[in-house]
């Protein structure tokens, strides 16, 4: 059942490729350059006409959605705000009929998520889910939506989920950007080609395994680890914090890369491992001078590059590099080696992977 894997994680973490292309089936249609989703296509003045979107999840899903939050405002030009369900929920929040909401979940159950849901439509906006379980609490309450094609996602901390919400928001952003007339033909057409390209790009990002393996052997008995990332890459610095705290219990800490100097610099000396994405679109050359300022306090730098990086190399203690790609698009990449180095550091840590202690799958109570 773990198809030659030793846990449910890997195995899922390597599904990634099948389960964002399945998530593209009959939606991507890069010949005819079109992108069909029926829930989108039946509720397009909704979205065309949206005054913002406000996005709300709970934990991976919710990085999900701030990963969402970039592609929609970058490409889309569309107001978007994201938030935890469960503080959305209690805090009077101001909706109107103008505003659509969008709901993300893999399970489809979590009650909070849930509970959003339900006061945003009595508040009469639109609600649009985007789950993996098909029939779920969430796919039924909401007005319309798109399903994630990942398949059963059985270890408890969520990999491909994330990248087939990412996917399925990216599509969803493509379509208004295309619709609204933001987007030309021909940038559109580049999305669409190298979209495309994704799958088999994370299948060489999976590569990075062994060398993710070594690294991991160095660092598992660490006590803290800091993730940093800007623009497109900060929500995977936080999700790459909530994979390590999650299953292997070190503590781990994702913050923007500019808000080192803001506090978390003073906890930096040689005992710190500073996890850092630094792609070479999207502010690299700030990255850069992030990872010397850290370099300069003795802290160890595990940097995620692009294929070809010569500056970062010649700073970090170990490089992961990952295939160039569209800047939106690089969190669909440099999520793959920060999933398998959690995995990794967890496994060698004797620590259930599938099942680690107080979580659950699906989180029913508020
Ligand atoms: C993390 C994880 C949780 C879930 C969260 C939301 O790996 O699995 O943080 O992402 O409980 O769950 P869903 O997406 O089912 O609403």
């Amino acid at each position: 059942e773990k198809g030659g894997f030793d846990h449910f994680m890997l195995k899922e973490i390597y599904e990634q490729p099948r389960a964002i292309l399945d998530t593209f089936r009959g939606r991507l249609l890069a010949n005819d350059g079109t992108i069909k989703m029926a829930g989108i296509d039946q509720n397009l003045e909704k979205f065309l006409n949206a005054n913002r979107i406000i996005i709300v999840a709970c934990g991976t899903s919710w990085h999900a959605g701030l990963v969402a939050e970039y592609i929609f405002e970058d490409l889309a030009r569309i107001p978007v705000e994201v938030e935890y369900a469960s503080e959305f929920r209690y805090r009077n929040p101001v909706i109107t009929d103008k505003d659509v909401l969008i709901a993300i979940s893999q399970s489809g159950e979590t009650a909070d998520t849930l509970a959003a849901i339900k006061l945003a439509k009595e508040k009469g906006a639109f609600v649009f889910g985007v789950c993996n379980v098909v029939g779920s609490s969430i796919a039924r309450e909401t007005n319309a939506g798109a399903y994630t094609h990942a398949g059963p996602e059985i270890g408890v901390a969520s990999t491909k989920a994330f990248t087939t919400q990412i996917t399925v928001l990216t599509l969803l952003a493509l379509k208004l950007a295309k619709e609204k007339g933001v987007f030309n033909t021909t940038r559109f057409h580049e999305f669409l080609t190298e979209l495309e390209n994704i799958p088999s790009k994370v299948e060489k990002a999976l590569l990075s395994n062994p060398l993710v393996e070594i690294i991991s052997e160095v660092y598992k008995d660490s006590a803290n680890c800091l993730y940093l990332g800007r623009g497109y890459n900060f929500p995977v610095a936080l999700e790459g914090a909530l994979k390590l705290k999650e299953i292997s219990y070190i503590h781990a800490e994702g913050y923007p890369a500019a808000e080192m100097k803001h506090g978390p610099i003073a906890l930096i000396d040689e005992h710190m491992p500073v996890v850092v994405i630094a792609t070479n679109k999207g502010h690299y050359e700030k990255v850069v001078s992030n990872i010397q300022e850290i370099k300069s306090r003795k802290g160890k730098i595990i940097a995620v590059v692009t294929e070809g990086d010569v500056q970062v190399k010649e700073l970090a203690d170990h490089v992961i590099e990952i295939p160039e790609t569209l800047e939106s698009l690089t969190p669909l990449l440099t999520t793959i080696p920060l999933q398998l180095l959690s995995y990794h550091i967890a496994v060698m840590r004797g620590c259930n992977v599938d099942q680690p202690r107080n979580l659950a799958k699906s989180v029913t109570v508020e």
